[in-house]
């Protein structure tokens, strides 16, 4: 089988053509055979009747049946029939006129052979029958047909011949037409085939061309769409969105490994350079215990955010890795509250939550609980002393409901669409100089709702303070 489409779908176009044009050709044989049968015996069956009238006429006449028989057998003309008259023991008493042609001489043949194909027509004959037969004769096919009848007490058998020579000579030629039309046809159908599908896929070859050359480095590149509105256009459409999501997947990939290493070379940078200012001279104990205090804080930054970024990839590779497991998100978020209440109040805030409802969920805890700890880390990060943050539970359709309130400063509005992107800070230079942060604490929270099949939103932000509210699924 050949392994081009283009060729496959010709040859299969060809080879049905093929099979309905025998069958067609097949068919039309059969029946034409059938119609030049039926006409050649309709044919047979006139001239004996317009024989017998005419014998039957003379006899009206007062001839004898004898001098009818012979004289109308002399006068007889029916184009290419003959006509035969057996009286009694079939002895031949007359023949029609014949001109000097292929019947004749088939004829002359018959009659003259001792075991003439002729007899058997009369032993299947009773009076008042008729029968037909075919007899080859000389090389010749003949049709006959015999019937009986009587004038007064004599009886006569009349037997009509006819060559089937025009008829075979027809069908011949219908035979050899199609023998030469037919291979005809089907070369020229296989040829236009084969071009229509090389028209057709010329498109395909030409988007696997343009496929081929596209690589990460060029993946701005968009197969043509000739807007014909086809399949062609279509699979191009498709293949271009496809692109266009890869290219942006791309694209983000790379803005957050810049990210992440700028993120990393920031601590770092920030560490050598602390060490090489204490060792560039002696210090004191003091001078070398808080150098080193420096140091211990840059390598913490550090680490939350290599764990962060491990946690995000972890996430990203699949999120089908997490290990389920049964936990009460009220005693989850209790824990919570109560290991971060100590920095709250000591930033002048209050951290307020009281369990009221029992939320039994299916997930795993610590991932839960940095959602948790994110959103009030947050909180209280952006709400000036004296300000409040609340966080509450609710339960309803299965699913558990957290909403952390704070009374801070609110996010800009040209800001909140992006909190939850990978490093983006509202306000990096405020919060870097305040906490540090790299701007991936949310992200990581809004990843790990959703890997729990959950959510995080947020729900309301002004110059009164925010509303984050994550949606984790309940379990019976
Ligand atoms: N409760 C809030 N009030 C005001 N602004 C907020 C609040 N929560 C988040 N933001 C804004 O959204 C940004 C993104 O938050 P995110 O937690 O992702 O980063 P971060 O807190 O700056 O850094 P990280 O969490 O990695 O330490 C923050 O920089 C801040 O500007
Ligand atoms: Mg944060």
């Amino acid at each position: 089988m050949p392994r081009s489409v283009r060729t496959r779908l010709a040859l299969w176009h060809t080879l049905v053509l093929a099979l309905v044009l025998v069958t067609f050709t097949v068919a039309a044989w059969i029946f034409l055979q059938r119609l030049t049968e039926e006409r050649i015996d309709r044919s047979l069956a006139d001239a004996v009747t317009a024989f017998r009238q005419a014998v039957l006429a003379e006899v009206r006449a007062n001839r004898s049946a004898d001098d009818a028989v012979q004289d109308v057998a002399r006068e007889f003309r029916f184009s290419g029939r003959r006509v035969l008259v057996y009286g009694g023991h079939h002895s031949l008493l007359a023949i029609s006129d014949s001109t000097r042609d292929a019947l004749t001489r088939a004829i002359s043949a018959i009659d003259d052979a001792d075991d003439s194909p002729i007899h058997p027509l009369f032993a299947s004959l009773t009076p008042g029958r008729s029968t037909y037969a075919t007899v080859s004769a000389g090389g010749q096919q003949v049709r006959g047909y015999a019937t009986s009848f009587t004038v007064g007490d004599q009886s006569f058998t009349i037997v009509a011949l006819a060559t089937r020579k025009w008829e075979q000579a027809f069908l011949t030629s219908f035979l050899e037409a199609t023998a030469i039309s037919i291979p005809l046809a089907l070369v020229l159908a296989g040829l236009g085939g084969y071009f229509l599908a090389r028209r057709s896929f010329a498109a395909v070859v030409d988007m696997g061309r343009r496929a081929s050359s596209i690589d990460s480095d060029s993946l701005d590149a968009r197969l043509a769409v000739r807007n014909t509105g086809d399949e062609m256009d279509e699979l191009a459409t498709v293949f271009n969105d496809m692109l266009g999501r890869l290219e942006r997947s791309f694209v983000m990939q790379r803005q957050f490994m810049a990210d992440a290493s700028h993120e990393l070379r920031t601590p770092l940078a920030s560490l050598r350079a602390e060490a090489s200012v204490t060792l560039s001279s002696p210090r004191t104990t003091q001078e070398y215990e808080r150098s080193l205090e420096q140091v211990r804080d840059d390598a913490r930054r550090l680490s939350v955010t290599v764990d962060d970024l491990f946690t995000l990839a972890r996430l990203d590779a699949d999120e089908h890795i997490l290990q389920p497991a049964r936990f009460y998100l009220e005693e989850l978020l209790m824990d919570c509250v109560a290991r971060i209440r100590p920095l709250a109040l000591d930033r002048g805030l209050t951290l307020d939550f009281h369990p009221g409802v029992e939320a039994p969920c299916a997930g795993e805890p610590e991932l839960v609980d940095r959602i948790v700890t994110n959103l009030l880390d947050n909180a209280i990060k952006y709400t000036p002393a004296g300000g409040a943050v609340r966080v509450e539970l609710e339960t309803a359709d299965g699913r558990h409901l957290v909403r952390v309130t704070d009374t801070g400063t609110g996010i800009p509005e040209d800001a909140r669409p992006h909190v939850f992107d990978r490093f983006y800070r509202a306000d990096a230079a405020r919060t870097r100089s305040l906490s540090g942060g790299a701007g991936l604490g949310l992200s990581i929270a809004w990843r790990i709702a959703r890997a729990h099949g959950g959510s995080l939103e947020l729900t309301s932000s002004g110059p009164h303070g925010t509303v984050f509210t994550l949606v984790l699924p309940g379990v019976p």
